[in-house]
C-alpha cells in the first residue's frame, strides 16, 4: 500500500464523491475508482457502501478513515520536522515563554551565542502548549517552557523545579513570615491576583493546580495580564501574588518576597525537542544550561517527563 492510496480514501471520504475527490486530486476519476476497488482487495474488506450517493463510508471504512488521517498528519510532520532539523546546522531558533526571561534563559542564550559564534540564534516568544505545534511544523527547534504537558512527537527534560515566592507589600500583615516562610492553606482568605490571562494553559493554571493538589480553596482570585500588572497592583496594596522566585529581580518598588513552603510549590522549567532529533545544538544548549547553573549553584535535574 502506498501512501498515495491513503490520500486518494481520505480525499473520497471527505468529499463524498468521487468525481469531486478526482477534481481535488487532479487525476481522472476511472483510475481514482480503480485505486480505491485496489485498496479494498488488497484490504479485504469494504470501504464504501455500494450504489449510494453520496458516496458513503461503511464502518470498517470509518475506522481506516481514522487512522489513515493520522498516518498522512504523521508523515507530514515527520517530513517537515527532519527537513527543518537538516536546514538548522546555521540558525537555530528558540522557543520561550516569557517569565524565563526573568530566570536564567538570558545567561544561557548569551554563554551559547558566545560560546558559538557561527550559529545564529532567533529567539521566539511561544506559550508553552504552542511550542509542540512549533516544533513539529519547524517555526522553532527548541522550546524552554514551565507547564507539564506531553505529546509523542515531542521529547521533553525537565531541567529544574523552580521555587515559588510569594509576592506582598512591605507594609502586609504576612511580613511576619518573612523569616520563616508560609504555606499556601494560611494565604486562603487574601485577594491574590493570577496571571497570565491567555494562552491557556498557563502559568495561573498551573498555580490553581497547585493549590488543588493540596486540597486548597483561596477565597479570592483575581485574573490580571501579566506579572507586571500582578506586581503592580500588589504594589499599590490591593493584594498578594504567587511568582517564581526568579521573577523577584523584577524590582518593583516595596514588595518584599517570601519562601513558600509547601513541597508542591514549583514551578517546572522544562526543554522540548523533536523526538529522535540528534542534532548537535542540542547536546551545546544543555551544556551552557549546565554550565549557567553551576555558577549559580542550581541542580540540573536532566529528567525525561
Ligand atoms: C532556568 O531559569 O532554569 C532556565 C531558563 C531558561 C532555559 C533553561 C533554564
Amino acid at each position: 500500500m502506498e501512501l498515495r492510496h491513503l490520500r486518494y480514501f481520505v480525499t473520497v471520504v471527505e468529499e463524498q464523491s468521487i468525481t469531486k475527490a478526482a477534481e481535488k486530486l487532479c487525476i481522472a476519476q476511472p483510475p481514482l475508482s480503480r485505486q480505491i476497488q485496489k485498496l479494498e482487495q488488497e484490504l479485504g474488506i469494504l470501504l464504501f457502501e455500494r450504489g449510494t450517493r453520496p458516496v458513503k463510508v461503511t464502518e470498517a471504512g470509518k475506522f481506516f478513515y481514522e487512522h489513515a488521517v493520522q498516518i498522512l498528519t504523521h508523515t507530514a510532520q515527520a517530513t517537515s520536522m527532519a527537513q527543518r532539523i537538516s536546514a538548522v546546522n546555521k540558525i537555530v531558533r528558540i522557543g520561550y515563554v516569557s517569565s524565563l526571561l526573568y530566570a536564567l534563559l538570558p545567561q544561557i542564550i548569551y554563554m551559547f551565542r558566545h560560546r558559538y559564534p557561527d550559529i545564529d540564534v532567533e529567539l521566539i516568544e511561544c506559550g508553552t502548549r504552542d511550542q509542540i505545534e512549533a516544533l513539529k511544523t519547524g517555526k522553532i527547534d527548541l522550546g524552554f517552557g514551565r507547564l507539564r504537558l506531553t505529546d509523542p512527537s515531542i521529547k521533553r527534560l525537565l531541567l529544574r523545579k523552580e521555587r515559588l515566592k510569594l509576592a506582598i507589600h512591605k507594609n502586609h500583615h504576612l511580613t511576619e513570615y518573612y523569616e520563616s516562610g508560609i504555606y499556601l492553606s494560611q494565604i486562603l482568605d487574601e485577594a491574590i491576583f493570577s496571571y497570565p490571562t491567555t494562552p491557556k494553559p498557563n502559568f495561573a493554571t498551573a498555580v490553581q493546580s497547585i493549590f488543588t493538589e493540596l486540597g486548597l480553596v483561596p477565597k479570592k482570585m483575581i485574573e490580571v495580564r501579566e506579572i507586571h500588572m500582578a506586581l503592580g497592583l500588589v504594589s499599590s496594596g490591593e493584594g498578594i501574588c504567587l511568582i517564581p522566585e526568579t521573577a523577584s529581580d523584577i524590582g518593583m518598588k516595596n514588595l518584599v518576597y517570601i519562601p513558600i513552603l509547601d513541597l508542591e510549590a514549583y514551578s517546572p522549567i522544562s526543554l522540548s525537542v523533536r523526538n529522535m532529533d540528534q542534532s548537535s545544538y542540542i547536546p551545546k544548549i544543555l551544556d551552557c544550561i549546565q554550565a549557567v547553573f553551576k555558577d549559580e549553584n542550581i541542580n540540573m535535574l536532566h529528567e525525561d517527563i
